[in-house]
């Protein structure tokens, strides 16, 4: 195991009909900004029930953050926060909320031109300061309620920004409040949990056996419960155990210590930035193809996998390989996803046009070791046409 450093601030208060708890949880004198996306948390009268939780605070509202956060809409929310002089900062959605408000808390303070900020990978900027936030999670898939990082954004790009400013004070997860997504949602977050897992997990072995076996009970619940959630809106149960999952599958506690390998992150952020595809399917699309590429680099992980996550263990090492992938792909269908990239109308032409923009945003050498180019990338497209 490698060395590292742990630190998660981030308070979750878990279960039903607690949102009468935010009052304790945000000083009484805040004037506070709730941000949501495109009408759902309205709709569904989430936006309401915060707002009287919030009791006589001062509250201004932010809606109409879209799905994959777009700068230009963010900065018209830091005028506006600014403009008022809020002092807290309210995300009531799925991720590109989260993501959004975390880009403001920024944004407000920032120094340099607020573009800046998207420029710095994974590293991240150099921000001082950031308004502290607060979630109310209404789609569990990204982790963001529980982690550092958001996506904007900009140009026709997807940005990641990474900063220990923006972990959320404290991040309410209500199961009830996810009843209202519609099924395919459900599915984008299983599989957009189930991959964050699998970069974390399947690279090559350093003996870290918590991690790896925390990684195979978030996998392995996600198997059970997924398919639960997603095709029984009133099964409690696994829409709890679900939730936790997508938290814990990016809170951080899974990666530490071991190598991770985002390259499927990134080819599906393309892939969303230049066709729209939802974030999770683009990650189901390329996660199976891109295995069946780095079979050999991730051998001794794809054989633990295959054993320990889908039971399989009587063959030959490259036969168990090739089920495990196999099934893998065969849940992402199971939850409805279309796997291959010409249901998504993407032709030999569309994955040049990936793999030019990844180009230019200098993603060029990916994976656990750095060795996954564009070749491969391309590669792994074409194959993934079908
Ligand atoms: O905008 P509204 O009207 O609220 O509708 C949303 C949106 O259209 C809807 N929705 C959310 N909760 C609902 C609901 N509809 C009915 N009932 C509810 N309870 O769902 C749609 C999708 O929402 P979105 O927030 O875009 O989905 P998701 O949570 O999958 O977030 C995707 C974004 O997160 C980024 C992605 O790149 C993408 O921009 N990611 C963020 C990460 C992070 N911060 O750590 C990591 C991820 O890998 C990911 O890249
Ligand atoms: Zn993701």
């Amino acid at each position: 195991m490698q060395n590292f450093n742990f630190y998660n601030p981030t308070q979750i208060i878990f279960g039903a009909n607690r949102l009468s708890e935010l009052d304790s949880h945000i000083d009484k004198g805040a004037k506070v900004m709730i941000v949501y996306g495109g009408g759902s948390a309205k709709k569904y009268g989430t936006v309401d029930r915060a707002i009287e939780a919030l009791g006589g605070r001062k509250v201004i509202e932010f809606g109409g953050v879209e799905a994959n956060p777009q700068f230009n809409t963010l900065m018209k929310a830091v005028a506006l926060a600014k403009e008022e002089e809020v002092d807290f900062l309210l995300a009531i959605g799925g991720g590109s909320v989260m993501d959004g408000t975390k880009f403001i808390s920024l944004a407000m303070h920032y120094e340099k031109e607020p573009e800046d900020l998207l420029f710095h990978g994974f590293s991240g900027p150099p921000a001082k300061k950031a308004t502290a936030l607060g979630c109310i999670v209404t789609l569990p898939a990204t982790g963001s309620e529980s982690n550092a990082g958001g996506v904007i954004t900009y140009k026709d790009q997807k940005y990641p920004v990474m900063c220990p400013l923006t972990y959320p004070k404290f991040s309410f997860l209500d199961p009830e409040l996810t009843q209202t997504l519609p099924r395919e949602q459900i599915a984008n977050g299983v599989a957009d949990a189930f991959v964050h897992v699998i970069e974390q997990y399947l690279t090559y072995p350093v003996d870290a056996k918590v991690q790896d076996r925390m990684a195979e009970g978030i996998l392995l619940t996600l198997i059970e419960d997924g398919p639960k959630t997603y095709s029984d809106s009133d099964n409690m149960e696994a829409r709890k155990n679900f939730m936790w999952s997508a938290t814990n599958a990016l809170n951080g506690i899974i990666g530490v210590g071991v190598p991770q390998d985002w390259a499927t992150h990134m080819i599906g952020h393309e892939l969303t930035a230049s066709y729209g595809i939802a974030h999770g399917r683009t990650l189901a699309v390329v996660l199976p193809y891109l295995l069946r590429e780095r079979k050999d680099k991730k051998k001794a992980k794809l054989l633990q996998y295959a054993k320990r996550v889908w039971n399989i263990s009587e063959g030959r090492d490259d036969e168990i390989i090739n089920q495990a992938i196999d099934k893998t792909e065969n849940f992402f269908n199971s939850l409805g996803i279309n796997t291959k990239l010409s249901s998504y109308g993407i032709d030999e032409a569309g994955v040049d046009r990936v793999t030019a923009n990844m180009e230019k945003m200098g993603l060029t050498a990916l994976s656990e070791t750095q060795d996954l180019g564009l070749d491969t990338v391309k590669r792994i497209l074409k194959n993934a046409i079908i």
